[in-house]
């Protein structure tokens, strides 16, 4: 990878700020934008290490709210009380754990978030990645259905392709708006795009 991509400025901003990676800014703009995370909601992250969301997502809910992760690997850092992170995959975790993570009784998400990538690159790449990364949009719309109450809202990472649009009809059959955003944070080389739903309605 090059010096000027390692290097840009989110990636500096990001260590300057104490952000631990500089995705961070891809959810800052698409909260700021599209206001899908409110104080005090719990949020549901997926594919969330190293953690920048997970970081951002804190810092929406405050005090009061509650951010749950899950990713593949490990999240390293320890980000505070109102943060549980769970080593696992999307594609097999039971939900009905997941609303029961770091609560006595199981409690529905205001707001879910998947920035889930496949590990095959940064979305620069070919119709393989597209064909994975709406596999994986697939298996967070099977998700939510039981892990968001009604009303709530999603934000989801896709790899802009042949198959953008039929995803984009699916998700609006559970929202009663679905639109696609391109945070400026985003590479300019790489498809990626966030699905953001408002106002989750079961069909
Ligand atoms: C671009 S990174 C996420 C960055 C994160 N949002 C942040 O700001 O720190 C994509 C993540 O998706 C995770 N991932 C990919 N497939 C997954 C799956 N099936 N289940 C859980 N996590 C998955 C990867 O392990 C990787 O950590």
């Amino acid at each position: 990878m090059s010096k000027r991509v390692l290097h840009d400025r989110y990636f500096k901003q990001a260590k300057t700020e104490g952000y631990v990676a500089r995705s961070a800014y891809k959810l800052t703009e698409i909260n700021q934008k599209k206001r899908i995370i409110r104080r005090r909601n719990r949020v549901l992250d997926l594919g969330c290490a190293p953690g920048a969301w997970l970081q951002v997502a804190q810092e929406a809910v405050g005090p009061q709210g509650s951010v749950v992760g899950l990713d593949l690997q490990r999240v390293r850092r320890d980000f505070g009380e109102n943060i549980v992170t769970i080593e696992g995959d999307a594609e097999q975790y039971d939900p009905k754990e997941l609303i029961a993570a770091g609560v006595s009784e199981p409690r529905l998400f205001d707001c879910v978030l998947s920035d889930m990538a496949p590990s095959t690159g940064g979305g620069a790449g070919g119709s393989g990645d597209h064909f994975l990364s709406i596999r994986l949009c697939d298996v967070v719309l099977n998700m939510v259905p039981h892990v968001l109450r009604p009303g709530g809202n999603l934000a989801m990472k896709v790899f802009e392709g042949e198959e953008y649009k039929p995803l984009l009809i699916a998700t609006g059959r559970y929202f009663s708006k679905v639109k696609g955003f391109k945070p400026q944070a985003s590479r300019d080389a790489s498809r990626e795009i966030y699905i953001v739903g408002h106002g989750f309605r079961n069909p």
